[in-house]
C-alpha cells in the first residue's frame, strides 16, 4: 500500500494520533460506565452495591480472561434502571470520543443484559437513541447503534430480542454478537443472523478473540458478517489470513482490552503490526474503556508506543475505520479529507 501523505517527524507522532480524525467502531457502551457513575446512578436508582467505594470496585478490575471480566461488567450493568441512564453513560461516553478526536462512533449494546432484568427495550433504545442524536448536536460526533446477540444464550432468545427490538427497527443499524466466545460458535446464530440480514441490517460478530480461527470463518461464511470484532487469533491460519486481506474483511481489534483480558502476555507482543503487514484492514478501538483502562487515544498511544507502528500505520488505522464504517459514501469522503488534510498540515514545517 502506497503512502498517501508527506513523511512526518517521528517526534510528532504522539500529537498526530491524538488529533487525527478517527472512527470507533467497537465499543460497547455498558463498557464505557465508570466506577463514579456506577455509584452515582445506584444513588440515583437507590440500589445497593456489592463493593464501598469506587477505589474498591476499580481493584476489582483484575481479569483473567474473558468470562472474568464479563462477570463483573454485567453486575456493573444492573445500574442502568431508567433512559436516562442509558442517555447518560453514552454522553459520558461522547464526551471523551469528543475529546480523542473522534468523529464517528458505532455503539454496540446488550438488551438482553437488561430485559432479563425487567428493563423495557424501549427505555433502553430510547435513552440511548436521544443520546446519538445529541452527540451530532453537542460534539458533532456521527452516532449509530448495533443491538448485539449474547451468545451465551439461545437462538431462541435472540429471536425474541430481534422480535422486542423491531418496533425501533429504524434506529438500529446493525446487529453483532458479544459475549463469552469459546463453546458459543457463530453458526449457533445462522438462523437468526440470516434472518437479519433479509432485514436489511448490517451485520458484525465478535470472532477470533480468545476462540479459534474456525470462528472466524464461520463468522463469515455462515453469518455473512461485514466485519469481525476482535479477529486477532486469525495469525494462526495462514488462508484466513489471505482470505481477509483479499476480501478487505476490517478488524476491530481493541488493544488494551486484550491486554487486560490475557489475550496477549504484554503490550509488545501484540500483533495489530503484523495484521497491517498482511494487508488486512485493521482498525483501533476501546472495546470496553471504563474497565480496560483507556478510551481510543489511549489505545493508538500505548500500542503505537510498544510495538513502535509509525505514522503510515496511523494513517492506514485512521483511514481503515472510516472505510469500513456503515457511514454513506458522502460522509465517508468528507472524513477522508479531513483524515488528509490533518496529515498534510502535519506534514508541512511547524
Ligand atoms: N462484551 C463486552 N465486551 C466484550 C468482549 N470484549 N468480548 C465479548 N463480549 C463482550
Ligand atoms: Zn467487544
Amino acid at each position: 500500500m502506497t503512502f498517501a501523505v508527506k513523511p512526518i517527524a517521528t517526534g510528532r507522532l504522539p500529537q498526530l494520533l491524538s488529533q487525527m480524525p478517527k472512527a470507533e467502531l467497537h465499543i460497547h457502551i455498558e463498557g464505557s460506565l465508570e466506577p463514579e457513575l456506577i455509584f452515582a446512578l445506584a444513588e440515583r436508582n437507590r440500589m445497593e452495591i456489592a463493593y464501598r467505594t469506587v477505589e474498591e470496585l476499580r481493584a476489582a478490575y483484575a481479569f483473567t480472561d474473558l468470562q472474568s471480566f464479563l462477570d463483573i461488567y454485567y453486575a456493573g450493568a444492573s445500574v442502568l434502571i431508567q433512559a436516562q441512564d442509558f442517555y447518560d453513560m453514552a454522553m459520558a461516553y461522547f464526551a471523551r470520543a469528543a475529546a480523542d478526536h473522534v468523529v464517528h462512533a458505532e455503539l454496540f449494546f446488550d438488551p438482553q443484559t437488561h430485559t432479563a432484568r425487567g428493563i423495557s427495550m424501549e427505555t433502553v433504545i430510547d435513552g440511548l437513541h436521544r443520546a446519538c442524536v445529541d452527540a451530532q448536536k453537542r460534539y458533532g460526533i456521527s452516532a449509530l447503534l448495533i443491538m448485539c446477540f449474547l451468545r451465551h444464550l439461545s437462538e431462541q432468545e435472540a429471536f425474541e430480542t430481534l422480535e422486542q427490538a423491531m418496533p425501533w427497527r429504524d434506529r438500529i443499524t446493525g446487529i453483532g454478537l458479544d459475549s463469552g466466545e469459546v463453546g458459543n460458535p457463530p453458526e449457533k446464530f445462522a438462523k437468526v443472523f440470516a434472518r437479519c440480514r433479509e432485514l436489511g441490517f448490517r451485520l458484525v460478530a465478535h470472532a477470533g478473540e480468545e476462540g479459534p480461527p474456525a470462528y472466524v470463518w464461520t463468522a463469515l461464511d455462515v453469518l455473512k458478517v461485514e466485519r469481525i470484532d476482535h479477529g486477532v487469533q486469525s495469525v494462526k491460519d495462514r488462508l484466513l489470513m489471505e482470505r481477509l486481506a483479499r476480501d478487505q474483511i476490517a478488524l476491530t481489534v481493541c488493544p488494551l482490552s486484550n491486554l487486560k483480558l490475557c489475550v496477549f502476555p504484554d503490550l509488545a507482543s501484540h500483533n495489530l503490526g503484523k495484521l497491517l503487514d498482511a494487508g488486512i484492514a485493521a482498525t483501533v478501538n476501546s472495546d470496553d474503556p471504563a474497565y480496560f483502562g483507556g478510551y481510543m487515544n489511549d489505545n493508538f498511544l500505548q500500542t503505537f508506543a510498544a510495538i513502535g507502528l509509525d505514522t503510515e500505520q496511523a494513517y492506514r488505522l485512521a483511514r481503515n475505520s472510516f472505510e469500513a464504517s456503515f457511514i454513506d459514501d458522502a460522509a465517508r469522503r468528507r472524513h477522508l479529507d479531513h483524515l488528509q488534510g490533518c496529515f498534510d498540515a502535519f506534514a508541512s514545517p511547524a
